[in-house]
């Protein structure tokens, strides 16, 4: 049976930096608080994201400031300049350029995302629309921070099967224009930002030894309240009330605690069914490529399972929780720095809301 390989790969993350003091400046949060619980010091934002914090620490009354965003938009504009396609645009460009391919070579696009450009269609309509693609199937998932791996299993059956030879894998997120940068929303809005990374899957040459060997996915939806958005699904009814949803709505709900437990256990025992369905030992793996949703959750599934640090690099520091976004970014950037070499084992795995979570086994 054919195997298949990730090829290339891209990332993408907005200029704009917020660091925790700004975050400070404009909720009741510190920039201790913030490094202690979740090892992040800074994340990249969509320029309207970093226009609104700015001005609203500037405001005299934050409050205020909120009501006349939420009524008239910043500076009078509703909308945003930057959206999850763009981002993912910008990362599948990086990606092609490695590839030394044009989108049009792409046979299939499989992007994920919680948050898309619009309600309907997916954002990798979009994407296409913006690569100039008029008729390269697409689809769009939705597996929150687990989105990743879901896509590259997916991209990984396509090619088996012979059905298509070029998959194009993305996660991307524009998560700053979902949460309230208020005392309010502090619980979530500090650890969440925006980004986007790409891989390209083709089939790998028989006498190599690049391939994906394995993928293990995983739903409880029964802890679905611990983490979840509800206000603009069809959950909500009259449709007019979708307009007037109050702010307390409005928001995202995370239950964080519960979340860290259910993290580190799913990660554990996922990490433990991959190699057992693969006869291979912990020790084994060169590098452990984690979603990086918080520092401590890392260092948990690394202290109890005995992964040396140096296995399990982090980037959550710069970029914070860039939930669908993070796993291919931090492959991105770790390739890029040159960690990785030619045949090394590397366990990718991830977990979010739903709850979702899974991990992906390949040689690269
Ligand atoms: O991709 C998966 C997505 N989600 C996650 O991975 C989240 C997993 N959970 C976590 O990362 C952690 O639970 C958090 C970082 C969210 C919170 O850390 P914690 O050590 O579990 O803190 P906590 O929820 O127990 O809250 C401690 C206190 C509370 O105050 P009181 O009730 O003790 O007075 C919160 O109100 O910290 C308060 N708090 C904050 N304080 C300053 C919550 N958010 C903030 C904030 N700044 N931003």
């Amino acid at each position: 049976m054919r195997r298949a390989k990730i090829l290339a790969t891209g990332m993408y993350v907005p200029d704009d930096v917020v660091t925790n003091d700004l975050l400070a400046q404009v909720m009741d949060t510190s920039d201790e608080w913030i490094t202690q619980r979740s090892g992040i010091k800074e994340r990249r934002v969509i320029p309207d994201t970093y226009r609104m914090l700015t001005q609203l620490a500037a405001a005299p009354d934050k409050e205020a400031y909120l009501q006349t965003l939420y009524d008239t938009g910043i500076d009078g504009r509703i909308g945003a300049q930057m959206s999850t396609a763009d981002l993912a645009f910008n990362a599948t460009q990086i990606a092609l350029r490695q590839a030394n391919m044009k989108p049009q070579d792409l046979d299939l696009i499989i992007q994920t995302s919680v948050m898309s450009d619009y309600v309907f269609p997916g954002s990798a309509c979009v994407l296409a629309d913006k690569l100039g693609l008029t008729s390269t199937p697409t689809f769009s998932l939705n597996q929150g921070c687990a989105g990743f791996v879901y896509a590259l299993s997916m991209a990984d059956q396509y090619i088996k099967t012979g059905m298509y030879d070029t998959v194009l894998v993305l996660g991307a997120e524009v998560l700053s224009s979902l949460f309230e940068y208020s005392d309010r929303g502090r619980d979530m809005s500090v650890l969440f930002a925006d980004g986007a990374g790409a891989a390209i899957v083709v089939p790998a040459e028989d006498d190599e030894p690049s391939g994906l060997l394995s993928h293990h996915l995983h739903t409880d939806g029964t802890l679905l309240d611990k983490l979840y958005a509800d206000s603009f699904g069809s959950s909500t009814f009259p449709p007019a009330a979708k307009a007037r949803i109050d702010t307390d709505r409005a928001r995202p709900r995370m239950a964080g605690r519960a979340v860290f437990a259910q993290a580190v256990r799913r990660f554990r025992e996922v990490i433990r069914e991959c190699l057992e369905a693969n006869k291979m030992q912990l020790d084994e793996v060169d590098h452990f490529l984690f979603h990086q949703a918080n520092q401590r959750i890392i260092d948990a599934i690394a202290d109890s399972l005995g992964i040396p640090s140096e296995k399990a690099y982090t980037n959550i520091r710069k970029y914070g929780n860039t939930s669908a976004a993070s796993v291919p970014i931090l492959l991105h950037e770790t390739l890029q720095e040159g960690r990785i070499q030619r045949g090394d084992l590397c366990l990718l795995a991830a977990f979010g809301t739903g709850f979702n979570w899974g991990a992906s086994l390949l040689y690269w």
